[in-house]
């Protein structure tokens, strides 16, 4: 559920008018609802009581400090994959012991500074890894925690470039190999053998793919658990989302639509887990992203010119795929509904950005009202890889982001200023 609904015909987010944020604040803008992310990290929480687990956010999803603090200050982890996402947690207020630093490319530098942090472990990728971490955590005379993602080679049904978990895949090391690795592993002496870590995929709908999965790790975990005296087994994140609901027909309770009821909720996915990890006796950790951060956000944008050429009716908006790419990257689905709701027509469009590249899309031939040009439009469910993936192609700046509680809102990014677009560029001595 989330907390972007119309109150009379103005979409609002929690107790504020978008419009009222885009008077203020101008467009493309990004809009956060902090109780719907505390209401989606409450409700995974409370679905995984029945075993001792942590939550640990990816905030590869949404790294925005206020969202951090938002999660930190309900007792979240995080998922990091870099020294910047650690560094963001630090700033945030967040506990780095708290932190599992995932990536398959993590630098000795990186490893570094998380041995500094004390990161709660390190989920290595390869042996080569493991073999770095143990040689950084020598030279500072420390013991780096570890586990290593396995990769399971389970089909998780989702796009091809979010599956992780087959052998087709670069993540992780190949189930049959991870005995062996963890025999190995355990000669290292500035190592110790903490937990082990699976991740199939993002966007998962269906439990299936997560029973399988743990159901093919289960006997492995336990061996490992007997051999190496474990602490955690981590499932992962790739809870799916409804991008799909049905606020643009004019229902305000998008959670009635078809495909909200058959999403997979907190409670079913743990209905389903929990029963195969309580026996194991190990932490469970859990690594959401979009489940968390998804449906908490909004990406608004005005409505510049609306051309018809030939059989299509392009809507033209002032945010492009530089500000929300997965409709160009993924084919990805976002509802479009407009913040001002009227009666009118309903009329089969493209709506786009002013990108140069065909690629710059948000929908194409898609039902839509008639929209007009000058007014806002929302692009929902655009919480999770949406700013993060937002870049500065066409030296467009990067939106301002706001967040709202209840009534109150405020900033939690500056629009960027034109010249920082260009900040750190120079012409060399020799161009006169
Ligand atoms: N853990 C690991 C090791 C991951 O690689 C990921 C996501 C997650 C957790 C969080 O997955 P989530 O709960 O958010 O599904 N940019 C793509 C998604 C990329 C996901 C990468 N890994 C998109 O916009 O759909």
């Amino acid at each position: 559920m989330h907390q972007f609904h119309y109150v009379g015909n103005q979409l609002f987010c929690e107790g504020v008018g978008v419009e009222s944020l885009v008077k203020k604040f101008g467009t493309p803008l990004y809009v956060y609802s902090q109780s719907t992310l505390a209401d989606h990290f409450r409700k995974l929480d409370a679905a995984m009581a029945g075993v001792d687990h942590l939550v640990c956010f990816a905030m590869k999803s949404n790294s925005n400090l206020a969202v951090l603090r938002t999660l930190a200050d309900l007792g979240s982890g995080f998922d990091i994959v870099s020294d910047g996402e650690l560094h963001r947690v630090i700033k945030a207020g967040g506990d780095p012991r708290k932190c599992v630093f995932a990536g398959a490319g993590k630098t000795a530098a990186e490893i570094e500074f998380a041995l500094q942090q004390n990161v709660y472990c390190f989920n290595a990728e390869s042996e080569p890894e493991l073999e770095r971490i143990n040689q950084v955590a020598a030279r500072l005379r420390k013991i780096a925690p570890v586990s290593v993602r396995v990769n399971p080679n389970v089909e998780a049904k989702t796009h091809s470039k979010i599956t992780t978990g087959t052998y087709e895949d670069k993540f992780g090391i190949a189930f049959e190999q991870i005995e062996g690795v963890y025999a190995r592993a355990a000669k290292l002496k500035n190592l110790r053998l903490r937990g082990v870590q699976m991740h199939i995929g993002s966007q998962i709908t269906e439990s299936t793919p997560f029973e399988k999965a743990v159901k093919k790790m289960l006997p492995l975990v336990q061996k490992l658990n007997q051999r190496h005296a474990l602490e955690f087994f981590s499932i992962g994140g790739g809870l799916g989302i409804v991008y799909q609901p049905a606020l643009a027909s004019g229902s305000p309770a998008w959670w009635t639509s078809a495909a909200a009821k058959n999403i997979l909720t907190p409670e079913k996915y743990a209905a389903r887990l929990l029963p195969l990890l309580q026996p194991l006796g190990l932490k469970i950790l859990m690594e959401p992203g979009r489940f968390i951060s998804g449906n908490a956000g909004i990406l608004v944008t005005h409505v510049e010119y609306v051309k018809r050429t030939g059989r299509k009716n392009f809507v033209i908006v002032d945010a492009a795929m530089n500000d929300l790419i997965r409709p160009a990257f993924y084919e990805a689905y976002h509802e479009i509904v407009p913040l001002t709701r009227r009666a009118r027509p309903t009329m089969s469009s493209d709506v786009v950005g002013g990108v140069c590249e065909s690629g710059d899309y948000f929908c194409k031939d898609r039902p839509l009202p008639k929209f007009a040009a000058g007014e806002h439009l929302a692009l929902m469910s655009a919480g999770a890889y949406g700013f993060v993936m937002a870049s500065n192609y066409n030296s467009r700046p990067l939106t301002c982001e706001v967040l709202v509680d209840g009534k109150k809102f405020a900033v939690a990014r500056e629009r960027q200023a034109m010249k920082e677009i260009w900040s750190g560029e120079k012409v060399a001595p020799w161009q006169k």
